[in-house]
């Protein structure tokens, strides 16, 4: 582009942030190239200013003013541990779930647009290896169960993964390197989710490098707007989709195909259903599903009165035990009813530490949040869906995030369950596994997603494994 044109746009964008009193982003102009002046008017050009400019005083300046939690009460929830009526309405659930599987209803669609800062990996969260025998990364294990499902059910099941502007690259580099783990390249469909700027506590945009401004993806609940502009959604509907599972790309234990929760998603004519389940403990840091006002929808732990949290039921029992797991199914009718043009699900004010320059240029590395971040949460949805449904399952069979680089929710905890599930499915299926006097597995397991999906596939290929001994480190495949 020729300077003159360069010039012709810094006005317009200069015009834009007189407006808003945010020029200082353009202090550094003059020592800029050409390339980083174009840039950097890329990143001004990309923000929403419709959208930003009101919440600058909302969110920003100002913590948005929440409304208290009041008239809570648990939500109906399909029960994980279940009685003879409730054993009947399963089957044929899970009869039907397979059905939709089986007539290419369903589509698989996992969230990877995060930053992944307290992982701290350098690359895009699913190129992490999770795997306990193997070294199995997240994108492999997702692309192995659709793979397993796209030969159960003998559909060609789609595969939607959402990035972000900062691991976009990365991410298609890495799945193309790995020649899609031998999924059709025409049936795993990337896409970008929106970016937003991060302010400091003034509401002044904050500079990365002298010619970038510090943009963030804005949230997970981006995925629905980016589902709609991308064009995922028109390819869902011209496959036939109806049903798109939901999952993040940090829970190497979802089961993204599961028949029963498909089913009875489709047979309550819901339009965003969701898989609980109980809390670890009264104040676990973890969302919980609540009716309010009639509407089901989440409400995050750190707003979560202290007396809810630890109410009780007549039994003993507690009274709101409904945790976010995070993994959905929603309906492709439902995400292009409620995506208009202007749609936003409600936007969360997150503080956070964000690298930045100061005045004089240099680098900051803040130790403290410095930054609010702007987002919206996929579970925000919940309270616009019709005849939305709950169900609970057992976490230490479908939730084992790796969201920190060590403690709860490490590597090394998503490790030992996928673990002790795979030996809980070996038992199942009585294959002998190896014991340490204290119980604990003596041998290390992974049960590839291509060899069972579940307990009751590892039950029928129980003669395809052979002994396992004290030691092995076994992968199943
Ligand atoms: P997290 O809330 O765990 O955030 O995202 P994160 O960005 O991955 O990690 P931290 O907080 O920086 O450590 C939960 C899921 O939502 C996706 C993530 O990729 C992950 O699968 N996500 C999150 C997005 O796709 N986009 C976003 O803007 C935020």
């Amino acid at each position: 582009m020729d300077p003159a044109s360069i010039d012709a746009r810094r006005e317009a964008v200069a015009a834009q942030l007189t407006a808003r009193n945010q020029t200082h982003v353009l202090r550094w102009w003059d020592e800029l190239t050409s390339a980083q002046r174009l840039q950097l008017l890329a990143d001004l050009g990309s923000i929403p200013w419709d959208t930003v400019d009101p919440l600058i005083d909302s969110h920003v300046r100002n913590a948005p003013t929440r409304r208290l939690p009041s008239g809570l009460t648990p939500p109906a929830v399909y029960p994980h541990e279940t009685d003879p009526g409730e054993r009947r309405e399963y089957a044929e659930a899970i009869e039907q779930g397979r059905n939709q599987l089986r007539d290419g209803k369903v589509a698989a669609f996992t969230v990877a647009g995060g930053q992944g800062t307290r992982l701290g990996f350098d690359g895009p969260k699913g190129a992490v290896a999770v795997t306990p025998v193997g070294d199995r990364t997240l994108f492999e294990l997702f692309a192995g169960m659709v793979k397993a499902a796209r030969g159960r059910s003998e559909a060609a099941i789609p595969w939607y993964i959402m990035t972000s502007p900062g691991n976009h690259d990365d991410t298609e580099a890495f799945l193309t390197g790995h020649s899609f783990f031998g999924l059709p390249e025409a049936d795993v469909r990337l896409f970008s989710q929106g970016m937003l700027p991060a302010f400091d506590a003034q509401g002044r945009l904050l500079l990365v490098e002298k010619h970038r401004v510090a943009l963030a993806p804005d949230g997970h609940g981006g995925s629905l707007k980016a589902l709609c502009t991308s064009g995922a959604l028109a390819d869902m509907q011209r496959r036939g989709i109806t049903t798109i599972s939901y999952f993040q790309v940090d829970n190497p234990l979802v089961k993204p195909f599961d028949p029963l929760f498909i089913g009875l998603h489709t047979s309550a004519g819901s339009d965003m259903s969701t898989k609980v389940a109980a809390k670890a403990d009264d104040l676990e840091a973890v969302g919980n599903l609540c009716m309010q006002d009639g509407k089901l929808g989440v409400v995050e732990y750190s707003e979560f009165p202290e007396q809810f949290a630890r109410a009780r039921n007549d039994d003993g029992s507690r009274k709101f035990d409904a945790g976010n797991l995070a993994i959905h199914l929603l309906d492709v009718a439902f995400v292009e009813r409620i995506v208009g043009v202007s749609f936003e699900l409600p936007f969360r004010r997150a503080e956070k530490k964000v690298t930045h320059i100061d005045e004089q240029g240099a680098s900051v590395e803040p130790e403290t949040p410095n930054a609010i971040k702007l987002e919206t949460f996929v579970f925000d949805a919940l309270p616009l869906a019709n005849n939305p449904l709950v169900l609970e399952v057992d976490r230490s069979e479908e939730f084992s995030p790796v969201k920190n680089a060590t403690g709860t929710d490490s590597l090394d905890t998503s490790k030992r369950d996928q673990m002790l599930r795979a030996c809980r499915w070996l038992d199942s299926a009585e294959v002998p596994v190896p014991r340490k006097p204290d119980g604990s597995p003596d041998v290390t397991i992974t049960i590839a997603p291509s060899f069972a999906l579940d307990a009751d596939e590892v039950r029928l290929k129980r003669d395809q494994i052979g002994p396992i001994r004290a030691g092995d480190a076994v992968s199943i495949d």
